[in-house]
C-alpha cells in the first residue's frame, strides 16, 4: 500500500487539540488516512452495528437517516442496523448495500420522552447479552433525529468512543450543563470533568458498551429510587461514566452538529453528523 509518509516533524492540526491528556485521539478531519484503517479493519473482518430508537412519532426520521447512514456510514464495510420501535410496520424500506442488513427490534414505548431516552440504556445493555456479542464486534449507538451528511467511517472505531457536544467544545468545564446536585449518581463536581459529551452518539467493543449501558440504567435506577432525575438524564449518566472510564477515543463534534444553530466555524472542515430540525414539542407530544 503506497500512501504519503507521516510527518513527524509536521503536526497534521495545529488549530485543536488531537490527543486528550490520556493520550486518546481526538478525531478531526485532517488528523487520520482513511485508506489505512479501512485495510486494517478489513484484515480484522470486522463487523459494526448500529442502534437507532424510532419510538412513536420519531419513526419518521428513520427514512433520512437510513439513506443517509448508506450514503455515508462506513461506507463498503459489513453492517446491521438495529432498529429498535413499537411501530414495526412503520419502519421504511430503505435498498441497502452488499453485505449490510436491518434488524428490526420491537420494544415497548414510554410515555415521556424522557424515559423513552433513558430506557435506551436498558434496552441497549440487554440485548448485548441477548445477540450483539454473537453478532458484531463494534456498536455505534446514535440518535435518530439526525443525518448523516458526509463521511463516519472505521476512524471512529475504538474499545470505547464518545463525543463532544457541539455547544460545548470550547467552553470551561464550570458552564458543561454535568448534573450538579450530588444526590444523583450522575454527579459531578465544579471542579472535576474532562469533556461534555453528546448522549446522541457514542459506541465501542459490544463489551465495552454492555459495561457502560448497564451501568448508566443501573444508576438511572438508583436515582428513580432516590426520587431524582439527572438534569439531562441518560446523557447525565454517559458524562459520568466516561468520566470515571476515560474514552479510548473522542470524536470532534465534526461527528455531532446542528448548522441551525451553530453555523460552520471554519474549524469544522466537515460536518459529518448533523442534527435534522424538529418542532420539539409536536414530534414528542401525543
Ligand atoms: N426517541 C424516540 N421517540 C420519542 C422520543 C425519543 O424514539 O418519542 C429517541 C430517538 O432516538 C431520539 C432519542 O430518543 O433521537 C433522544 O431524544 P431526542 O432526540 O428528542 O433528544 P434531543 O436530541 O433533542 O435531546
Ligand atoms: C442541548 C441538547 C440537549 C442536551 C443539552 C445539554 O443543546 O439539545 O439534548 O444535550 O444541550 O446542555
Ligand atoms: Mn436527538
Amino acid at each position: 500500500m503506497l500512501y504519503p509518509q507521516p510527518q513527524v516533524l509536521t503536526p497534521t492540526r495545529t488549530d485543536v487539540l488531537v490527543l486528550t491528556p490520556w493520550l486518546a485521539p481526538i478525531v478531526w478531519e485532517g488528523t487520520f488516512n482513511i485508506h489505512i484503517l479501512n485495510e486494517e479493519f478489513r484484515l480484522r473482518n470486522a463487523t459494526v452495528g448500529l442502534t437507532v430508537f424510532a419510538l412513536k412519532k420519531y419513526v419518521a426520521f428513520l427514512k433520512l437517516f437510513l439513506e443517509t447512514a448508506e450514503q455515508h456510514f462506513m461506507a463498503g464495510h459489513r453492517v446491521t442496523y438495529y432498529v429498535f420501535t413499537d411501530r414495526p410496520a412503520d419502519v421504511p424500506h430503505v435498498p441497502l448495500a452488499p453485505g449490510r442488513r436491518l434488524e428490526v427490534l420491537e420494544v415497548p414505548a414510554s410515555k415521556r420522552w424522557q424515559d423513552v431516552s433513558m430506557r435506551r440504556m436498558e434496552m441497549i445493555g440487554r440485548a448485548c447479552e441477548q445477540r450483539f456479542r454473537r453478532e458484531v464486534d463494534y456498536l455505534v449507538c446514535a440518535d435518530v433525529d439526525m443525518r448523516f451528511a458526509d463521511h463516519v467511517g472505521v476512524e471512529i472505531l475504538a474499545p470505547l468512543f464518545g463525543t463532544l457536544h457541539p455547544g460545548f467544545y470550547g467552553a470551561a468545564r464550570r458552564s458543561f450543563t454535568y448534573e450538579r446536585r450530588p444526590k444523583s449518581r450522575a454527579y459531578i463536581p465544579w471542579d472535576q470533568g474532562d469533556f461534555y459529551y453528546m448522549g446522541a452518539f457514542f459506541g465501542g467493543s459490544v463489551a465495552e458498551v454492555q459495561r457502560l449501558t448497564t451501568a448508566c440504567h443501573r444508576a438511572m435506577g438508583e436515582d428513580k429510587a432516590n426520587g431524582i432525575e439527572a438534569v439531562w438524564h441518560d446523557e447525565s449518566h454517559l458524562n459520568r461514566y466516561l468520566l470515571d472510564h476515560k474514552p479510548t477515543k473522542v470524536l470532534s463534534p465534526e461527528y455531532m452538529w446542528d448548522e441551525q444553530l451553530l453555523g460552520r466555524p471554519a474549524v469544522m472542515k466537515k460536518l459529518r453528523y448533523v442534527a435534522v430540525p424538529k418542532n420539539h414539542q409536536e414530534i414528542r407530544g401525543p
